[in-house]
């Protein structure tokens, strides 16, 4: 008796574990919910009767449920269209954010064939295009990155409107459209990281260093800034809160340049050549609000025959793949993991939420981490 009962605690146990770890849908609820009523009738015959067939039967019936509710959820999933808006395809950060949406959606349970993910080109008139489309073929649930933050009122309209629960990513809008989400309840989400964490982190990486980025010993850190994109909040922050680590732990510091490199390798690449030919050594940090540009800086750094770690410091955030093999080998002091695997899932988990009408909060976060020699193994591992 004690073990018959004891046995189908354990089986109810895994039953509810799966309903939660799994998608969480309506449908594999009251599955589940059906799950216990069985696992329960079977509980008393097996009281009744006290013999292991009962017991066996019991989990029997507990296990078809189960395989019951997870057929019932993906079954659900199966027939959702998702709308995915990625601002620009050829952004290499976004390239990782995308393709692993869309492997983990398929993995919740989604058809390839009702997962639709365009390109804004960068171009907001194409992206606001493109959301109508979506609107007019009777998507069930959107995922947008931005182009400009600053359309997302009219994005949200738009979208809200037409009764579609809309999961923004990356791009976050300002703090008046968040809390128009909360006070007009709608089923609007943002997903991402606060980029004030990532500048922080690049600027602590700097003063973990022995010489705290003062390479010539004149008393004050000499940098440059690349910045991503001015109108994303991503460049702002991380512009401003590397050099405020900087100087809030009482570190002189001077700017000798502040350029606009879009998130772009290339444009990176020149703007730090420019930076070199005029400042030269003079140059100790080389601040890039991301990899891609990073990438680009040592480009120049190397091209000028510098060597990052002895004549200037260098710092991204990201940690796209060749970033972290820099790290590794010392041609980049640090970066930061903008963890795109998460992200990509929280967006996806909250279409999910919306889909089956648990609904979300207006906001879902997610932290940076620091990444330099010392943990840059563990970071590339779990890139796979
Ligand atoms: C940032 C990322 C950049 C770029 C940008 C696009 O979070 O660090 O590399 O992808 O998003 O909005």
């Amino acid at each position: 008796m004690k073990k018959a009962l004891s046995l189908l605690t354990v089986s109810a146990m895994a039953v509810s574990m799966l309903a939660g770890c799994g998608s969480s849908n309506t449908a594999a609820t009251t599955a589940a919910a059906t799950t216990a009523a069985a696992t329960e009738a079977a509980a008393t015959e097996a009281a009744k009767t006290e013999t292991a067939a009962a017991t066996e039967a019991a989990a029997a019936a507990t296990e078809a449920a189960t395989e019951a509710a997870a057929e019932a959820g993906s079954a659900d999933l199966a027939d959702k269209k998702v709308g995915v808006c990625i601002y620009q395809f050829s952004d290499n950060f976004m390239t990782l954010f995308r393709n692993e949406l869309q492997s983990y959606l398929e993995s919740l349970g989604f058809k390839a064939e009702n997962i639709s993910i365009v390109d804004g080109a960068n171009d907001q008139a194409t992206q606001t295009n493109q959301i109508q489309n979506f609107i007019t073929s009777g998507v069930d649930v959107l995922i947008i990155n931005p182009v400009n933050s600053s359309s997302a009122a009219t994005i949200t309209d738009m979208v809200t409107e037409a009764n579609i629960p809309l999961v923004y990513i990356n791009r976050e809008p300002d703090a008046q459209e968040e809390e128009r989400w909360a006070t007009e309840n709608m089923n609007v989400t943002y997903v991402g990281c606060d980029a004030r964490q990532s500048g922080t982190m690049q600027g602590e990486i700097v003063l973990d260093l022995e010489n705290k980025g003062d390479i010539n010993g004149d008393g004050k850190v000499s940098y440059i800034m690349i910045e991503g994109d001015p109108e994303n909040v991503d460049a702002q922050y991380r512009t401003e809160f590397s050099v405020k680590a900087l100087t809030d732990a009482g570190v002189e510091v001077e700017c000798l340049d502040d350029q606009v490199g879009n998130w772009d390798q290339a444009q990176a690449q020149s703007l730090v050549a420019n930076s070199l030919a005029q400042h030269g050594k003079d140059i100790e940090v080389v601040f890039c609000n991301n990899d891609a540009m990073a990438l680009g800086a040592l480009q120049a750094i190397e091209a000028a025959g510098e060597t990052v770690g002895t004549d200037v410091y260098l710092l991204g955030v990201d940690a796209l793949q060749e970033a972290c093999d820099n790290v590794k080998s010392g041609k980049q002091t640090g970066t930061v993991f903008n963890d795109h695997i998460s992200q990509s899932h929280s967006a996806a988990d909250a279409a999910v939420k919306y889909l089956t009408g648990e609904g979300n909060e207006h906001y879902i976060g997610c932290d940076y981490v620091k990444v330099t020699t010392a943990n840059v193994d563990d970071i590339l591992a779990s890139l796979g």
